[in-house]
């Protein structure tokens, strides 16, 4: 029973999602979740599930009572399971050696001891939260200074998916990694690992690796996929001066198969639970291990977004005459990304602070993450209104902020918006979602990123 019970530790948004697709997939196999925030486990057992995420309800009432249980009863959890996943959050630590760029182990290392205190049988133990390189060398270290005489086997299988489409990335991953000690014992976890895969992943994407090349492919993939957008990012800021269209620019520069069309769109900048920490991450052991250059380098990723996200506020203070003290700015979008409602590292929080501290009055529209921007926002002083109606939002606004890339945005009826704005009424697009042609024509002013302004302000 042990063999094919398993069990994942931390129901986020990477465990929830995750274990809800290996249930559906290996209906020969239990898959327990446990969490010990009893309100989302609540919200898992319930019809409002506590993450929003495109066909996530589907997978769930599939399996949900019948292989897939969620529960509080971590203990329990353990006993039952002979392979644990560990997706339990590793924030940036905040406090101490390291604070601001090292990873906090602190949940996992507390969760590593749970599972050595309640463990009665050997166990295979699997990195699914993002670590340093060579975290899993401590881990096993902790889990095999039992003094019960068994034996655990730590494994790392990053996750690669993606918010917002992180159903069909894991229906139908690019490659499934997982990394295990060059060990028999460590093979021989490896392989029923892989075995899970293959109930549904092609052989030939699940790839297998020495457990620190595991890891660290997890940060590097990370911090390259940031890297392009930061890059991208640059380039629209020399646009901008120079009257070169970045959307040219990165059609042109995609078409090159070596360089690729994929994740060259500008922005505001890249939030997520992910992006910044993983580099942050990185640049804190490569400074550990005496590679400065090596750190710099990387850091110059997130100094680049933050770059990013004030030249945004900048230029629209600079636009709006010098001040938006006092003025009404609706802010469209405030989820890190389209198509979820997670706000985690937003570009829309840093924007919104922001323009509080320009004393502008906010007035924040987002189709799914509102009570999350309002938890974000509470300790802010400054007048915010949060909005369900985009309508509401703009009403009475002398701008518009596009945050998130929302595609809903693109299909409002903008003659409406125009008319209950302020005029002059300025756009600025910091997705470049909108149709900027037909908007000018209206008679909006617009600040696309990128690309050249279309005023009537001349
Ligand atoms: C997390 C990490 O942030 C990421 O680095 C890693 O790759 C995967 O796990 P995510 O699922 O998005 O990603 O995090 P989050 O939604 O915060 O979920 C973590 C869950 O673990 C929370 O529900 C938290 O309550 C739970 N947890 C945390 C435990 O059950 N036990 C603990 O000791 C700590
Ligand atoms: C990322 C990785 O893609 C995923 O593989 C990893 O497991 C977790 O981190 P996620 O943060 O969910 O996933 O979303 P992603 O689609 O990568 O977007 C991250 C940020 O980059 C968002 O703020 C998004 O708006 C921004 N972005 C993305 C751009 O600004 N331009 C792009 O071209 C792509």
């Amino acid at each position: 029973m042990e063999e094919k019970t398993i069990l994942c530790i931390g129901a986020g948004y990477v465990g929830g999602p995750t274990m809800a697709m290996i249930a559906a997939k290996c209906p020969d196999y239990t898959v327990l979740i446990v969490d010990i925030n009893e309100e989302r486990i609540k919200a898992w057992n319930s019809d409002e599930l506590p993450i929003y995420e495109p066909g996530l309800d589907e997978v769930v009432k599939k399996t949900r009572g019948k292989n897939l249980f969620f529960s509080t009863d971590v203990a329990e959890g353990i006993k039952r399971a002979g392979i644990i996943f560990v997706s339990v959050n590793t924030p940036t630590k905040t406090f101490g050696e390291g604070a601001g760029k090292a990873a906090d182990l602190q949940y996992w290392e507390k969760t590593a001891r749970s599972i050595v205190q309640n463990a009665e049988s050997d166990k295979i133990v699997i990195e699914k939260s993002t670590l340093p390189v060579r975290a899993a060398e401590a881990m096993h270290r902790i889990l095999n200074s039992n003094s019960k005489g068994l034996s655990f086997e730590v494994l790392s299988n990053p996750e690669f998916l993606a918010e917002g489409t992180a159903i069909a990335d894991l229906q139908n991953p690019d490659r499934v990694l997982i990394g295990a000690m060059e060990t028999e014992s460590g093979q021989k976890a490896l392989k029923r690992i892989v075995d899970i895969y293959a109930h549904w992943v092609e052989k030939d994407k699940i790839r297998t690796a020495n457990v620190w090349s595991s890891e660290l492919s997890k940060l590097v993939s990370n911090a390259m996929l940031a890297q392009r957008i930061s890059s991208v990012n640059s380039i629209s800021a020399i646009c901008e001066k120079t009257d070169a269209n970045i959307e040219e620019v990165t059609s042109a520069m995609g078409l090159d198969s070596r360089i690729g069309s994929k994740f060259l769109k500008p922005g505001v900048g890249f939030g997520g639970s992910c992006f910044k920490k993983d580099i942050l991450n990185l640049v804190y052991l490569c400074e550990h291990y005496n590679l400065p250059e090596v750190a710099t380098y990387w850091e110059q990723v997130v100094l680049m977004n933050e770059y990013q996200e004030k030249r945004f506020v900048k230029k629209l203070v600079q636009t709006m005459f010098n001040t938006i003290a006092g003025k009404k700015i609706a802010v469209l979008g405030f989820a890190f990304k389209a198509d979820t409602g997670d706000t985690r590292e937003s570009p829309a929080i840093y924007i919104s602070k922001w323009l509080l501290e320009e004393r502008a009055n906010l007035s924040i529209y987002d189709p799914k993450a509102i009570p999350n921007a309002k938890n974000d926002m509470k300790d802010v002083e400054g007048d915010i209104e949060y909005h369900y109606d985009p309508y509401e939002a703009v009403k009475g606004a002398h701008a518009i902020a596009v945050i998130t890339d929302w595609q809903e945005f693109k299909t409002y009826d903008y003659q409406k918006i125009f008319d209950l704005m302020e005029k002059p009424a300025f756009i600025f697009d910091g997705r470049n979602v909108l149709d900027h042609k037909a908007l000018y024509n209206m008679g909006f002013n617009i600040y696309p990123l990128g690309k050249q302004e279309m005023t009537h302000l001349n």
